[in-house]
């Protein structure tokens, strides 16, 4: 099965409103490749001005609460994303995991109250390096995805993106051929959850992607896309990345 690749930015807690110039450069380069999807995750207080001017560029949200409302301080939900100009949202960074405390189980219920609003989802799993170390990557991912994957998941809606934490971040990444191993097991392991579907959901990988190595990593064998931290926050750092995905 033929799938598109994605190009996804995480701008993370990055951005005041003088941003969206960035915005406005990375949407000229999405309409410039057709053939490559591509998607700038933003932080909330900036969706809507994002949305404005963003042309054929996805805009997202980096988090999303299970709920559509109530007493939640704080928290924003997918009807308010929505409203706001996003159109899909990233779940379960493995910052959000490190930082507050998130589980695969509240990936899970993030990813279905995106899904009942119609926001497409990048759910994100990935090893630390002790795990890697203890040659327990595989089995980490596995568990992450056989707790946080919804029954429903398809490529219409849904990306899975490998991050291994050790390399989010450090200017280090895993091989080439050790993002290709790891990519052919999480799309048997959702094979196994989900069928034939499997096979049409984008697996990106992410942890210190640039425009140097970008090339390199988006033709290895399972690798559909990359979600892109801090080589996304301008356009002359993410556009490299998005010309190598064309
Ligand atoms: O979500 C993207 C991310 O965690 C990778 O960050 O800065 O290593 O590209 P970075």
């Amino acid at each position: 099965m033929t799938r598109r690749k994605l190009v996804a930015g995480n701008w993370k807690m990055h951005g005041l409103r003088d941003a969206v110039r960035e915005v406005e450069a990375i949407a000229a380069a999405a309409a410039a490749h057709p053939d490559v999807d591509v998607a700038l995750y933003v932080p909330t207080t900036l969706l809507a001005l994002a949305a404005e001017h963003a042309g054929t560029l996805a805009i997202g949200a980096q988090d999303v609460h299970e709920r559509d409302s109530g007493a939640h301080t704080g928290c924003i939900s997918a009807p308010m994303l929505r409203e706001a100009g996003a159109t899909t949202v990233i779940v379960g960074h493995s910052e959000r995991r490190a930082d507050q405390n998130e589980t695969s189980h509240d990936a899970w219920a993030k990813a279905a109250a995106a899904r009942r609003h119609g926001l497409s989802v990048i759910l994100c799993c990935g090893e630390t390096e002790a795990e890697r170390d203890a040659g327990r990557a595989e089995r980490v991912v596995q568990a992450q995805i056989e707790k946080s994957v919804p029954e429903d998941a398809s490529g219409d809606w849904f990306t899975l993106a490998y991050e291994p934490r050790w390399a989010i971040g450090t200017g280090r990444t895993p091989t080439v051929e050790e993002i290709a191993a790891i990519h052919a097991i999480a799309r048997a392991k959702m094979r196994q959850m989900v069928g034939e579907a499997a096979d049409g959901i984008r697996i990106l990988y992410g942890g210190s992607v640039t425009g140097a190595n970008a090339g390199t990593i988006l033709a290895a064998p399972h690798v559909d896309g990359a979600l892109v931290g801090g080589a996304s926050l301008t356009a002359e750092k993410f556009v490299p990345i998005i010309e190598a995905a064309a």
